[in-house]
């Protein structure tokens, strides 16, 4: 048996890298998945990918941004499926258009903040919104919203996002205090650097070097290590873990200022 047999489960933005790991697992677990995403090519690819390996997967075109495609998508996965036990908002506003104009705070564009909001915050807003209700008559559900290392530290780059982000962890909190009598826990999942083409392709090697030195752990990390996560969150094996941010960083949100800087004297010192 799969740790999420037979349940129901919503993952947005899953066309593509992260998400789409997140479907995947969630589906080896046994569940069947709604593979929502605004790239619908991607979202098809995707639950095409899952439905040819023996599981069962929906693609849906949603715009997170509009909540009459939220609303249309909800309707869709209840007129197929009968039920929603399961929901993951991993999508997020984090193309290069967008992250590269969210840098300094006294050039920001109005337009830039406003769109971190609208689809990492509202979206996610939204989603629960008429998901809960599904939830609530199915008798309980699990929600998992992807937040992010950057909603609990300062940085120079990506204010909106990191504020948008740090707007999901209060949001996770709240549907947690809100729902938990129904039965429906409410959880955030924050990765730290995860290496998917498009986190890649924003980056200069040597800004990759700069946070690896960071991390704890001896690798860099992979969309499984979130995916593994979100699908314990979603299975009954966290039953009793609600309103809880948690960082699959690999540690890097977590220790003193200094640790790299000490590692690098520590390894001198031993010549
Ligand atoms: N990759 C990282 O290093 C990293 C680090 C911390 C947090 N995160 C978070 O993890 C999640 C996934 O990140 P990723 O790197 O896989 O991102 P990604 O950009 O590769 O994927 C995001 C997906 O969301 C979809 N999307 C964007 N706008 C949408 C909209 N309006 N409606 C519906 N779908 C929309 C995109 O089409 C895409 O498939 C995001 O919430 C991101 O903020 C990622």
């Amino acid at each position: 048996m799969g740790l999420v047999e037979g349940k129901v489960a919503i993952v947005t933005g899953a066309g593509a890298n992260i998400g789409e790991a997140c479907a995947k697992m969630l589906s080896a677990n046994g569940a069947s998945v709604v593979v929502a995403d605004i790239n619908a090519e991607g979202a098809e690819r995707v639950a095409g990918e899952i439905n040819a390996g023996g599981g069962t997967a929906m693609a849906h075109a949603v715009d997170l941004g509009d909540e009459a495609s939220i609303a249309a998508m909800v309707a869709a996965v209840m007129e197929r499926f009968g039920k929603i036990d399961i929901l993951h908002n991993n999508a997020a506003n984090t193309g290069a258009a967008q992250m590269t104009r969210d840098a300094a705070l006294l050039e920001m564009e109005e337009e830039v903040w406003d769109a971190a909001f609208d689809i990492n915050t509202r979206g996610t807003m939204l989603m629960t919104k008429h998901v809960i209700p599904h939830m609530i008559a199915g008798g309980g559900g699990s929600i998992v919203n992807t937040s992010s290392g950057t909603s609990l530290l300062g940085d120079v780059l990506n204010p909106a996002y990191a504020a948008s982000k740090a707007a999901v962890n209060a949001l996770t909190r709240n549907t947690a205090a809100q729902f938990g009598k129904a039965n429906i826990r409410c959880n955030a999942v924050l990765p730290g650097l995860v290496l998917s083409p498009v986190a890649r392709a924003q980056m200069t090697e040597e800004q990759l070097n700069l946070i690896q030195r960071h991390v704890l752990l001896p690798r860099e990390s992979v969309a499984d290590d979130i995916a593994g996560v979100v699908t314990w969150l979603a299975s009954d094996m966290s039953g009793f873990v609600t309103a809880q941010i948690i960082s699959a960083d690999g540690g890097i949100c977590h220790h003193l200022p200094h640790y790299a800087d000490m590692m690098d004297m520590m390894a001198a010192a031993q010549g």
